[in-house]
């Protein structure tokens, strides 16, 4: 295997990030998305990042292989400065310290935004990124019951956070 290298994404990439999103829509509880995200969807979504809220990918050999992004906490003014990370890896590409990669690569970028505080909302189920949080310093702040729900069963989420 290539080594992987970071960069901004693109709406270049939307293709490859939604095929990489609706891999865990359709068969995971780590995104409650329900439904197979249309590409129109996510090209709206570039349309909202910025310094603050940017997109970024991993790639090897000319292939988007993972993704990572921040988004706005709350719309609501006084939540500016905390932002929620995403980040899907390929499951061919997992365990390679692509994920690692992409969340230092986020908080880097946070930290340089001005924010103050990262979110990270998973699935108690997904075990993997809670993991990989907690890696990076993320501290569980707390714990949401049966607020999910898919594949007909009750889901809770662990809120992980880091101050910055
Ligand atoms: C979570 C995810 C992004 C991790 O990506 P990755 O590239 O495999 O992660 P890395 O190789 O960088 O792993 C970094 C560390 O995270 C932890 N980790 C990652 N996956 C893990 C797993 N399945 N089980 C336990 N620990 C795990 C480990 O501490 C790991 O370090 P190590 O490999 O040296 O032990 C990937 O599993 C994924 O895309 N999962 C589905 C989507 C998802 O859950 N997104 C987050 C929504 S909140």
């Amino acid at each position: 295997m290539g080594s992987f290298f970071l960069r901004s994404a693109t709406k270049a990439d939307a293709p490859a990030i939604v095929e990489i999103l609706n891999h865990y829509v359709g068969s995971t509880t780590s995104t409650f998305i329900m439904e197979p995200q249309a590409l129109d969807e996510r090209l709206a979504w570039f349309d909202e990042r910025s310094d603050s809220h940017p997109a970024i990918a991993a790639e090897i050999d000319g292939n988007v292989v993972g993704w990572g992004a921040l988004s706005k906490h709350n719309p609501r003014g006084g939540y500016r400065h905390t932002a929620d990370v995403s980040v899907y890896v390929r499951p061919a590409r997992h365990r390679r310290g692509i994920g690692r990669a992409i969340v230092t690569e986020l908080i880097a970028r946070a930290r340089a935004a001005g924010h103050h505080a990262l979110i990270a909302q998973c699935c108690t189920e997904s075990r993997g990124s809670i993991a990989l949080h907690e890696s990076l310093g993320f501290q569980r702040v707390g714990e949401m019951r049966e607020v999910g729900r898919k594949f007909d069963r009750w889901l809770d989420v662990t809120f992980l956070q880091l101050i910055l």
